[in-house]
């Protein structure tokens, strides 16, 4: 713990509680004027409030092991993030998965934000959520080896991707704005190793 936050799984055991927490979580640029936030901030944002402890709880019904970690200071959350298996069974995901072994185990770091407090701060809190991520993956899978790490990431998310590359995950692909394709996001990569110096 550092910045006066702490970590817990959000929507196990207090969840009525987290899901009011949830829903005035505050990720996205507030609007200024007639300024509005990026639409790709405001999705994830709602993708909070409205929905990830529910995708965490289907994801784990699924077998996926579905986790969403949240961290609160004395205003409330201050930063989330969730992750899953990803399964190479299913036919959509295995196709991002061609190049993994399917004896290995891949993991989707599928949402991360922080609080409006606390960005545009160099990332403090930015960056201990996503050690924080990679460690909670780790520790839920002990048994791998390796353990692939990817994200998906709006190709307009500036901030998204310098956090990422803060924290050596690289750009497997580009996403690409219409007409070429809805296909506004890109994968990024991270290969976990299970030595405990590998995360920093
Ligand atoms: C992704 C996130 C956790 C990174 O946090 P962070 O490392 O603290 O980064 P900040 O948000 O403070 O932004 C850092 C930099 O990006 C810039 N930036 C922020 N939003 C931007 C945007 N929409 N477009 C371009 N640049 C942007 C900031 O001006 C700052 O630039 P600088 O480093 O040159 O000063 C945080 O931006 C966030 O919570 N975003 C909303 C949720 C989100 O999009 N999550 C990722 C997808 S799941």
């Amino acid at each position: 713990m550092t910045h006066g936050i702490t970590w817990r799984t959000a929507g196990t055991v207090e969840k009525k509680r987290d899901a009011v927490a949830m829903r005035t979580f505050t990720c996205a640029t507030p609007r200024s004027g007639d300024k509005y936030p990026p639409d790709f901030e405001d999705e994830v944002q709602r993708h909070f409030r409205q929905r990830a402890i529910t995708a965490a709880n289907t994801a784990r019904d699924r077998g996926l092991d579905g986790r969403l970690r949240i961290a609160e200071d004395s205003q409330g959350i201050a930063a989330a993030f969730s992750h899953r298996r990803l399964d190479h069974t299913d036919p959509a995901e295995s196709k991002i998965l061609l190049d993994i072994p399917a004896s290995h185990v891949a993991r989707e770091l599928c949402f991360l934000a922080v609080a409006v407090r606390h960005r545009n701060q160099n990332g403090t809190v930015a960056d201990e959520a996503v050690i924080e991520a990679l460690w909670d993956i780790r520790d839920q899978e002990p048994a791998a080896e390796r353990i692939w790490v990817l994200g998906r990431v709006d190709y307009r998310n500036k901030a998204s991707m310098r956090m990422l590359q803060r924290h050596s995950f690289r750009e497997v692909t580009r996403g690409e704005p219409p007409p070429k394709g809805d296909q506004r996001l890109g994968w990024w990569l991270r290969v976990l190793d299970q030595q405990p110096t590998a995360l920093f």
